[in-house]
């Protein structure tokens, strides 16, 4: 997905300033987990991950690319809802229904199978359910005063979500099942948005991205035995929850942009069936985010928020990504985990790269140029009682 501070791109930096610290795998909590791509890396690399985020959204693709370990045989859902049956047939998975059943009485499912299906229970929400009328063609279509999606994209993503909630209702998919079908719709969605990447405006003409159809594509999940937990809270309440743990991974917003206005509509897509409890604002459709904004976006607070997150946690390492122009300065930064740190010390590894497009200069922001400096701060934690103050 589009996203401010997004690190798909920057997983290598991540994981060779890890293997240089020498830092193996155990208990990690991904403490600002937006779109899990750290979350999931790391599991994918045998941690067991605890993630958190204030949005709804970053919980559906924690729950998707971080919790899910598996996903259904679809069984219950093809023999309820006679397209979908007549999909897998249509597309030859009917015959190798056998070879599930024989691996099922070994104890196994068969990972091909099983991943054939989502993707056609995902293209079947996208294409096989009927596009219908509901919130989001009245209010984030041109017939709703605002050009975030095509009328049809906008009738295709209620009918999506309709669809997906119906099922689940009906106890005809798992919780895992439904988050990754969810979180790819919101995936889908993001494709198809009118706009320049963040949801703050949507532009006056249609971009080409926003003209083609919908289409949802869902990641089969990373299968390991592990149990790895979302959650949808405060990073420090999470972390005094947490007591020890190997490794704090802390990348927090860095700038006075909060997340609750910039991505609102895939807030409205996530969350449960509201329609009848939400008042959209102004010519954008915001919602009230009262509980989601965050101090760390405010120069004021946010040095504070970082010493009470280190106090709170029970990390033996700590890891924080920061911004060559982020609120809080590198000697402030610095400080601050040294302070926290068991021998005072603190590392820092750097990546030079190419501005987010998104980011534009407005709101007083003092951009020198299209490269960001990413920044990379280890310190080796103090934990209940270890070290000098
Ligand atoms: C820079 S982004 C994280 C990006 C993420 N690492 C990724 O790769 O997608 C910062 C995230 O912090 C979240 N956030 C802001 N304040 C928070 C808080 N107090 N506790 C937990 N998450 C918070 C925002 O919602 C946002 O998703």
């Amino acid at each position: 997905m589009r996203y401010i501070g997004n690190k798909t791109k920057l997983l290598p930096f991540l994981g060779s300033a890890m293997a240089r610290l020498g830092i193996a795998p155990g208990v990690a909590h991904d403490a600002f987990a937006g779109t899990a791509a750290v979350g999931r890396a790391l599991k994918s690399a045998g941690w067991v991950v605890h993630s958190s985020d204030l949005m709804t959204y970053s919980y559906v693709m924690q729950r998707a690319y971080v919790v899910a370990s598996t996903i259904d045989s679809f069984d219950e859902l093809a023999k309820a809802d006679a397209p979908v049956g007549g999909l897998f047939v249509a597309r030859g998975l009917a015959a190798t229904q056998r070879v599930v059943g024989a691996e099922r009485g070994i104890g196994l499912d068969s990972t091909e199978v099983v991943a054939r299906r989502l993707s056609a229970v995902a293209d079947h929400l996208a294409n096989g359910v009927a596009p219908s009328e509901g919130f989001f063609a009245q209010n984030f279509s041109p017939a709703g005063g605002r050009m975030y999606f095509t009328d049809e994209n906008a009738r295709r993503i209620d009918a999506a979500r309709a669809t997906l909630h119906d099922w689940r209702r009906r106890g005809l998919l798992a919780d895992d099942t439904f988050y990754v079908l969810l979180a790819a719709v919101i995936e889908g969605a993001d494709r198809v948005a009118n706009t320049a990447g963040v949801y703050a405006a949507y532009i006056k003409q249609w971009q080409p991205n926003a003209l083609r159809a919908l289409t949802v594509v869902a990641e089969p999940p990373i299968r390991t035995h592990a149990r790895c937990i979302a959650h949808q809270a405060d990073a420090t309440q999470v972390a005094e929850t947490l007591g020890s743990i190997d490794l704090l991974y802390v990348d927090p917003p860095y700038n006075t942009r909060q997340y609750a206005g910039y991505y609102h509509v895939p807030e409205l897509i996530a969350r449960g069936w509201f329609e009848d409890e939400v008042t959209l604002r102004g010519k954008t459709g915001l919602i009230a985010d009262k509980e989601q904004r965050s101090a760390w976006c405010s120069r004021r607070e946010a040095p504070n928020a970082l010493r009470s997150l280190l106090s709170a946690t029970g990390a033996r390492h700590v890891l924080v990504s920061y911004n060559s122009e982020g609120v809080i300065g590198d000697k402030e930064l610095r400080a601050i985990l040294a302070d926290a740190a068991i021998d005072g010390r603190v590392k820092r590894f750097t990546r030079r790269y190419k501005r987010y497009r998104a980011d534009s200069d407005r709101e007083g922001r003092r951009y020198k140029g299209d490269e960001v400096r990413e920044l990379l701060y280890y310190a080796r934690l103090r934990r209940g009682g270890e070290g000098p103050k």
